[in-house]
């Protein structure tokens, strides 16, 4: 099953690129009407994919008439409660707790009452502009139901669910014991008062219920950064969500043994719950791939903990491996996620002027991490020159696309029999012939240091070379499709796939 995931389409301010939802039952006009969604949903049905679309329950905008009532209606109301609005400590000068923003700085911002005094402050786990919810109020939970039938009414095949792991705070909001100038570190925290608490799963469950009380099929999943695929397989039960990204596999470096263990640990922490596993290489969240595996540190670090100059890139580097990426990404067992763009091989645009930077990262961090706008230019459609058929001539989109893009537009690599986009519907193509017979296993083989190789059902192989020099690929198959040219030798950064002899 091949499906769509669109990032949120409701009206928005866009302080953080839709993530501050203003009105969950519309789209903004930016992007078309409710009548244009219902036509892309009937027109993506009709060409066999479904479509997913972002629910952000965690947090909305403050521009959202509840939050903006509960602002009007002042401390101690009723509108007040469907949000953390808190007094500060130290006579109200002081943040309610020590709890951080994932962008940057504290968690809590302190508003000015009716009287013009500064009042409470309210919880904000992303940026002062997407106030947090409180799900134990009742409220929440029957809106979001709501909201939920009200796209799946509409034929909406799925759900993503934004930041999953923060619906869910300790009651009493107790200090985290995050120190001066802590940052969000969700992958490595336990035990924290406002992440991975147990009540997100009731959250899930309750939207599981309501999905599977629709006829046909249903995917749901997951945005989840925590501690490791044990705490992760924890939102993949099986009455939770369908699936998870994988966040493990899309940070993991460039380097043959940590990738393989990170493979085998998301197989083994996802076997239990019967879950399929998922394999992302780059998102709207990240450094595009192709510029990250071409820099000396090959892991992912955008995010507020980020830093501040990650260091020069190769671009020939970086496509080359990110190529032999989307090989072995595209033959593992379960689903995977292409992040539009990377199948044009696109880079990171790391020259986006500063007056145009658009994540509240860059604000919020003092200037100090430019964020991720630089993975969400625009798409290159065609033509030798911006706007490159993206938008009509001579209208600019939210982010300037580089001048130099014209060779890796859709309309040039669809003539080169050798473009990453040719690479990549190729490999779509094979991968549903020859590996979705083969079964979720994977059979690991013995092809040397720094090589991986493994085989799935009776003759579908793969083989990554990550070492630097060549390595033989006699009696290994007929190769099937490869990353870069080669002939009886595997090249350096160059993956295969091939059918087993016999
Ligand atoms: C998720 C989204 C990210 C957004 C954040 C807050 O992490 O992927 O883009 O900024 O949630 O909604």
């Amino acid at each position: 099953m091949d499906a769509v995931w669109l990032t949120p389409w409701y009206p928005s301010p866009m302080a953080d690129g839709g993530y501050d939802v203003a009105d969950y039952r519309g789209i903004d006009p930016r992007f078309g009407t409710l009548a244009d969604a219902d036509a892309l949903l009937a027109e993506a049905h009709a060409l066999g994919l479904r479509v997913v679309v972002d629910l952000v329950a965690n947090h909305t905008s403050e521009q959202h008439p509840w939050f903006r009532a509960a602002l009007a209606a002042g401390p101690g109301s009723p509108e007040r409660e469907r949000y953390f609005f808190r007094d500060g400590r130290a006579d109200g000068e002081e943040p309610p707790n020590d709890w951080v923003s994932a962008f940057g700085g504290p968690a809590w911002t302190r508003v000015r009452e009716a009287d013009g005094r500064p009042g409470q402050w309210y919880l904000h786990l992303f940026a002062p502009e997407q106030p947090d919810l409180d799900w134990t109020h009742p409220g929440v939970g029957d809106d979001f139901d709501a909201i939920l039938r009200f796209w799946l009414d509409r034929g909406i095949d799925g759900i993503r669910v934004d930041a999953a792991p923060a619906m869910a705070k300790v009651p009493g909001l107790p200090d985290a014991g995050h120190g001066p100038g802590a940052s969000f570190e969700s992958r490595t925290w336990v035990g924290n008062p406002h992440w991975d608490v147990e009540e997100v799963h009731d959250i899930l469950r309750r939207w599981r219920r309501i999905g599977d009380s629709y006829d046909g099929d249903r995917v749901f999943v997951t945005e989840a950064v925590v501690n490791g695929p044990e705490r992760l397989s924890r939102y993949v039960r099986p009455d939770e969500m369908h699936t998870s990204f994988n966040f493990d596999y899309l940070t993991c470096p460039w380097d043959a043994a940590r990738l393989r263990s990170v493979i085998d640990a998301s197989l083994a922490a996802l076997a239990p719950v019967g879950a399929p596993a998922t394999w992302v290489l780059s998102s709207h969240d990240e450094t595009r791939h192709a510029t990250r595996f071409g820099r000396a540190d090959t892991s992912a670090t955008t995010g507020a903990g980020a830093p501040a100059d990650p260091g020069p890139a190769d671009p020939a580097l970086g496509l080359r491996r990110a190529r032999a990426a989307a090989l072995l990404t595209l033959a593992l067992p379960g689903s995977a996620y292409v992040y539009q763009g990377e199948e044009l091989g696109l880079p990171e645009v790391e020259d986006l002027p500063e007056e145009l930077l658009q994540d509240p990262t860059w604000e919020r961090s003092g200037h100090t991490v430019r964020g991720r706008d630089g993975c969400r230019v625009p798409l290159p459609w065609e033509g030798d020159r911006p706007p490159f058929g993206f938008t009509a001539p001579g209208v600019a989109p939210w982010l300037p696309q580089p001048a130099g893009w014209g060779p890796l537009t859709v309309a040039a690599q669809r003539a080169d029999p050798g473009s990453t986009l040719n690479l990549y519907r190729s490999a779509l193509r094979l991968r549903r012939r020859v590996t979705a017979t083969a079964g979720n296993d994977l059979e690991w083989l013995d092809a040397g240091d720094g090589v991986l190789a493994f085989q799935r059902g009776r003759s579908f192989r793969c083989l990554v070379n990550l070492t630097a020099s060549s390595r033989p690929l006699a009696g290994w198959g007929e190769v099937l499709l490869a990353s870069a040219p080669c002939d009886d030798l595997l090249p350096p950064d160059t993956a295969v796939w091939v059918a087993a002899p016999g």
